[in-house]
């Protein structure tokens, strides 16, 4: 007896004197031998940035879910928070890259590729980009309804304390670290005394204004740190392959309509006013697809049916709803169909990151204001054939930057729209911090 516990305080002391000497390999510390070798994983030596994602308590990202129904005032988002934010899968696609992606989980799908990004580092010391994986769309729609808005503001109050108390914010107040909204800023920028739509004040918090801010929709005249970045689509692939196999399909397909527009129309917003017109013009066309969207069931909620349409239409009619900015003009970008904008906010002083600097080598504008009586057709008939092809083509190499890779998938044959995204950041961040501390 005496001896076995003598045994086991001996084994423990030695145990003890070992781990301290020699502590276990942290689950860390492999990814770290990756990047100090960049052999092991060659994507990884193609980076030039390097990726800290925060550990954030719960509540500000996936303990959200757990309320899934309630994370949306008009619909119930259990279905579309599935799968990381990629949402159902749709087997009649064909194929299983393709899922019924709501438009508004951006957030949730650029967490996902990040954490399982070969530009990721467990290092802070090696990071040159700190990423506050927030769920702040999810949980701004969540509380659209809450009157009281101490309460409605309260998460992204404790947001920011909380990224104030790390040590890594104090190194460049904040410069080098990011957050992903799945939502436009406009959400985020309730101004008092103005209408309220149910928005919170977080991109106006002293923290987050040092941030920059990636989001779907950017505001143009304040967002100054505010960046663009694309609406998930339907399809996210996890090989090259099937990247290279789509693009080919969408350039051989035929396309038999001129024009088409798959929306409702708005009433009482200002912006939306052509939508009127647009559907009256297409309606009356008969070169011009209609999909006229209302409440309940119809296509034009059906993936397969949006991108059916697009895929048969040389032109999308993105006219500003509600928002600037449209999901769909991804979805047509996807379909191979050149988008026509008429607000230079719906995409132009948004994406800078993902788009030509040049709008007319991939899109039409057709001003929203002087245009609006002039035919729609009469303009698109004009465009010759040759200049079709050629944005065609431009639009059609666009996809896989605007795409959104399967998170699982490693296989980096091509930069999707987080490549892009963090790649475009980090030579933001370094032209702002020339000076500044962190592996640059
Ligand atoms: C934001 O950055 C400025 C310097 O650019 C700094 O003076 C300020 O303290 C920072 N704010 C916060 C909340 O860290
Ligand atoms: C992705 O990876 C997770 C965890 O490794 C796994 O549970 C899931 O089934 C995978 N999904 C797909 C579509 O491969």
């Amino acid at each position: 007896m005496r001896f076995s516990a003598f045994l086991v305080i001996f084994l423990t002391f030695w145990f003890l004197i070992l781990f301290y000497w020699f502590p276990p390999a942290k689950p860390t510390s492999f990814q770290d031998d990756q990047e100090d070798n960049p052999s092991l994983n060659p994507a990884q030596s193609r980076c030039k940035e390097s990726v800290y994602v925060y550990e954030l308590p719960d509540k500000f990202n996936l303990g959200l879910l757990r309320d899934c129904q309630h994370l949306n005032v008009y619909t119930n988002m259990c279905p579309h928070v599935a799968n990381y934010g990629l949402g159902q899968p749709l087997p009649k696609m064909g194929s299983t890259s393709w899922f019924g992606t709501h438009q508004y989980t951006a957030e949730m799908i650029f967490h996902a590729r990040a954490e399982n990004h070969p530009c990721r580092t467990w290092d802070p010391l090696k990071a040159n980009l700190f990423y506050v994986p927030f769920y702040g769309g999810l949980h701004c729609s969540s509380k659209f309804r809450e009157p009281n808005h101490a309460v409605r503001d309260a998460l992204t109050f404790e947001l920011s304390e909380f990224i104030l108390q790390q040590p890594w914010w104090q190194r460049n107040n904040g410069m080098d670290h990011f957050l992903v909204l799945g939502r436009t800023a406009w959400d985020f920028m309730r101004t008092e005394g103005g209408v309220d739509f149910g928005a919170n004040k977080l991109l106006l918090l002293p923290p987050i204004k040092n941030m920059s801010v990636l989001t779907v929709e950017r505001n143009p005249w304040v967002g100054s740190n505010q960046h663009g970045i694309p609406y998930a689509s339907y399809f996210h692939p996890s090989t090259v392959g099937e990247m290279l196999a789509w693009q080919k399909s969408m350039r051989e397909i035929e396309r038999p309509y001129l024009f088409s527009f798959i929306g409702a129309p708005r009433t009482g917003v200002e912006k939306a006013a052509i939508r009127d017109e647009i559907i009256k013009q297409c309606d009356k066309s008969t070169r011009c697809l209609l999909v006229k969207c209302g409440h309940g069931a119809s296509k034009c909620h059906l993936p397969s049916e949006v991108l059916k349409v697009m895929a048969s239409s040389h032109f999308c009619l993105q006219p500003a709803g509600d928002m600037f900015t449209r999901r769909s003009t991804f979805d047509s970008i996807l379909a191979g169909c050149i988008p026509v904008f008429f607000s230079p906010h719906t995409a132009y002083s948004q994406y800078a990151w993902y788009l030509p600097a040049d709008p007319n080598a991939y899109s039409v504008f057709i001003d929203g204001e002087g245009d609006v009586g002039k035919r729609i057709e009469d303009h698109l008939v004009k465009i010759p054939i040759d200049k079709i092809e050629r944005m065609r083509r431009t639009i059609i190499d666009l996809i896989p930057s605007l795409t959104y890779m399967h998170p699982n998938s490693t296989g980096y044959g091509f930069q999707d729209a987080v490549d892009v995204g963090l790649a475009s950041l980090a030579k933001h961040v370094k032209s702002k911090l020339p000076l500044a501390k962190g592996s640059y």
